[in-house]
């Protein structure tokens, strides 16, 4: 075995024996006519013990297939050296890059600082460990999400899913030994409060951090039924504030979250946070109709634009790639991921943004590929952009 293969699959091995481990990839397929894609690795725990689930992706469907911890050394030696030019492990430490190139014997090796700070959960039977439980939880019941007795009620399963894979992934990017205390975080457009009460709890009661969180919410029913059950609670640190998210004060913010912010407004949002230097901002944006107009009117594009869905599309991809630039440009790193959709909404892309710099002068590379992406599809204005004054 190559010397830099065989120590990636060493560090694959320690990652799982001091619990490190987060996920596993392997892509850039040898045989380009094969129908096998990517493969995706994670830990789970059955009732056998561990076991390492590699999901097999064809073209039109998954296969997973469950290791035992003695075995991974030899099946991962035979997908990368049959199946696979490329891996990527992800540890809570560091990110291992693995490469060969086509036609050549050797594997390069290259290690990155690490994305996830806490492993992700490992059981197999997800509904016994979610981080908001729906037992004796008297916001949920409050939300109309659970019943009296802690049931799930039959129309809001996709809403507890949702909240949950939201906290999941907030938790994944936040070091609870470094926060500081108490944790000021702001929600913008909150609307009834469904992540303003989860990410509440999971920090008070879960992660045991002091906080205060302010719901910034435009209509006036919304903050008084929130704040009402806030304190029937005893959230005494969530307070619903009515006002717009576009007059927040710039001060004492270490996370911004904004979820499903019509249009703008998410911008508006992220604004607030790069402006108060949150240290996360997370946001779930939802229609890009500024960025959508312009296209409209660009001859250029309307092969796209002829195509109401693609058209749509296009404009969501643009918008928020300019808005992972942008936290990019103002070292943040950026990870742009699939959030979870329901049938209420299909929007599924969440925004995660941990700050790295602090010099507070953009990076000159990354407002560089803005605008040549606006150039490439005749954007004039985003809002992000402009409110940054780059
Ligand atoms: C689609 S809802 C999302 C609510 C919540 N974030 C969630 O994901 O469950 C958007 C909310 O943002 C509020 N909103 C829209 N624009 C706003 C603004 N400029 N300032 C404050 N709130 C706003 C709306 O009233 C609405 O309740």
């Amino acid at each position: 075995m190559s010397d830099q293969l065989h120590i990636f699959i060493n560090h694959v091995l320690e990652s799982i024996s001091d619990d490190t481990f987060a996920s596993l990839s392997l892509m850039n397929k040898r045989d380009k006519s094969s129908e096998l894609r990517t493969l995706r690795g994670k830990l789970i725990e059955i009732k056998k013990g561990l076991r390492l689930s590699l999901v097999f992706r064809y073209e039109t469907n998954d296969i997973t297939k469950n290791f035992e911890v003695d075995k991974i050394d030899r099946v991962l030696n035979d997908l990368l050296t049959k199946d696979f030019f490329q891996a990527i492990l992800s540890t809570t430490h560091k990110e291992y890059h693995l490469s060969q190139k086509a036609n050549k014997a050797n594997w390069k090796l290259t290690i990155k600082e690490a994305k996830l700070y806490r492993v992700p959960e490992r059981s197999h039977d997800k509904t016994k460990n979610r981080l908001i439980k729906a037992d004796k939880n008297a916001y949920l019941h409050g939300l109309e999400i659970s019943t009296q007795d802690g049931n799930i009620r039959k129309d809001k399963q996709d809403k507890y899913r949702q909240i949950n894979k939201f906290i999941e992934l907030i938790d994944n990017v936040l070091k609870p030994d470094e926060m500081k205390q108490p944790y000021r975080i702001v929600d913008m457009g909150a609307g009834k409060g469904y992540l303003s009460f989860a990410l509440y709890d999971h920090l008070s009661n879960n992660l045991d951090i002091d906080l205060s969180l302010e719901a910034i919410e435009l209509r006036g029913h919304l903050v008084r039924n929130g704040n009402e059950l806030a304190r029937a609670v005893g959230f005494d640190g969530l307070v619903f504030k009515e006002g717009a998210i576009e007059n927040t004060p710039l001060k004492d913010i270490d996370m911004v979250i904004a979820l499903h912010a019509c249009d703008t407004a998410t911008d508006d949002a992220i604004f607030r946070g790069i402006k108060s230097g949150a240290e996360v901002i997370v946001c779930s944006p939802c229609c890009h109709k500024q960025v959508r107009k312009q296209m409209e009117a660009n001859e250029a594009l309307s092969v796209i634009t002829k195509h109401g869905i693609l058209k749509e599309r296009q404009a969501e991809i643009v918008t928020d790639t300019i808005r992972a630039l942008m936290l990019e440009a103002y070292g943040y790193q950026t990870r742009v991921m699939e959030f979870i959709a329901t049938d209420h909404t299909p929007k599924n892309l969440l925004i995660t943004a941990v700050k790295k710099t602090r010099s507070g002068l953009p990076i000159q590379k990354y407002l560089d590929k803005v605008e040549a992406l606006k150039k490439q599809f005749g954007i004039e204005k985003q809002q992000l952009q402009q409110l940054l004054g780059s």
